[in-house]
């Protein structure tokens, strides 16, 4: 499809799941769990495949109440009966990944094993077996960014290897490529989804993101910790906003053989990001500027804008109006109190360099 031929855009609101069966991987992650429970909703049986390496068993509570769902705990690239899961299920959601810069910068290793070999193993399976399938990206694959818009038909820009979190762009290239190739090569029905900072409740701080990492230190007294100047500017979509365009995209087959960014284009500096949040929490605490040395070591450089294009998303799927970010930050300081209420590991949710 090009920018110009225009389908109709798909109203996820209207999809039914009833009589499906959904494997998602990586299901015990955010996305991936919000993603169960919205399936789940629509009358789908939900199997989630996953190792638990960053994602929890917490997250799936509500998931678990529902008899149509199921849970293995085992990873992508060694589970056995995975080519069973596969032609078993009516569609594939593939979001299992090594995520987070700080998770990135500290186990390089595990980012290129986790993100290569595992998803071209789905591939293929779901070639073989004909099955839909939705491959999870992300807007790193942009590498240093720009003033303007991001857009699926840019170039990419990645800085140099020795810039260590460029190694998860990379190993997220890798797998766009191979679907793009398995969609022409095999007619694979599948359809990349570039997600562009979603958040919510239940993601977890530990592995750099930024907005619960702010709630939790401000509920915790703070000082909120802003890398470098705070000049960095972002867009951040509600996690079932997030949801409802991957639902809208893979029951849009003008999606299939498409790159697709998702997220909000509303944006905001993060310094002005950790003033809403000292607001949204109620607690005046300091707001701290660190070198990103002190967070990530040395050879770490910083994306100073990203903003997605989202007509491409909007083209194929009736979105409405997204949520904002009070919205975003009401719902994350609420899940976050709760958990800190009944926490007693104080510290787990910062990252190492900032315990
Ligand atoms: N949250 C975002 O803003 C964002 C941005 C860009 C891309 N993404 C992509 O979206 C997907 C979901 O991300 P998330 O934010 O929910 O992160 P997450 O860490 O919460 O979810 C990833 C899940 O995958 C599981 N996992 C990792 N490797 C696995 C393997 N080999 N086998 C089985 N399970 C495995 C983890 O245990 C975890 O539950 C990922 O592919 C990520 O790269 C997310």
């Amino acid at each position: 499809m090009t920018e110009a031929s225009s389908p109709t855009p798909v109203d996820p609101a209207a999809i039914d799941y009833s009589g499906r069966t959904c494997l998602i991987t990586g299901g015990a992650g955010f996305i991936g769990s919000h993603l169960a429970e919205e399936l789940l909703g629509r009358g789908a049986r939900v199997v989630v495949l996953d190792d638990l390496s960053t994602g929890q068993l917490a997250n799936l509570e509500r998931a678990q109440t529902f008899r149509t769902f199921r849970f293995i705990e085992a990873g992508v690239g060694e589970y056995e009966d995975l080519e069973q899961l596969i032609s078993d299920a009516d569609e594939v959601y593939h979001l299992a990944a090594a995520v987070g810069v700080d998770y990135v910068v500290r186990y390089p290793i595990e980012t290129v094993t986790r993100n290569i070999f595992p998803t071209e193993r789905v591939l293929e399976l779901a070639a073989q077996h004909d099955r839909p399938l939705f491959l999870a990206s992300s807007s790193e694959v942009y590498g240093r960014g720009s003033a303007s818009r991001m857009r699926e038909s840019d170039d990419m820009v990645l800085g140099a290897p020795d810039k260590t979190r460029y190694i998860y762009a990379l190993t997220k290239l890798v797998d766009e490529y191979l679907a793009l190739a398995y969609h022409r090569q095999r007619g694979l029905r599948v359809v990349i989804g570039r997600f562009f900072n979603v958040v919510g409740p239940r993601q977890t701080g530990r592995y750099g993101m930024v907005i619960p990492r702010f709630v939790t230190q401000a509920l915790r007294g703070g000082p909120i910790t802003v890398h470098d100047d705070g000049n960095q500017i972002r867009c951040f979509m509600h996690v079932r906003d997030a949801v409802a365009a991957i639902i809208g995209l893979m029951n849009n087959p003008a999606a299939f053989g498409q790159i697709v960014n998702i997220g909000s284009d509303t944006a905001i500096t993060i310094r002005q990001l950790a003033e809403r949040v000292r607001e949204a929490t109620g607690n005046h605490v300091r707001i701290e500027h660190i070198p990103y040395e002190a967070a990530y070591g040395s050879g770490f450089e910083d994306v100073r804008c990203r903003i997605p294009g989202l007509d491409r998303l909007r083209t194929l799927v009736k979105l409405g109006e997204l949520r904002d970010l009070d919205s975003i930050l009401r719902d994350v300081v609420q899940y976050e109190r709760s958990r800190l209420a009944g926490s007693d590991e104080p510290d787990a949710e910062l990252p190492v360099a900032e315990r």
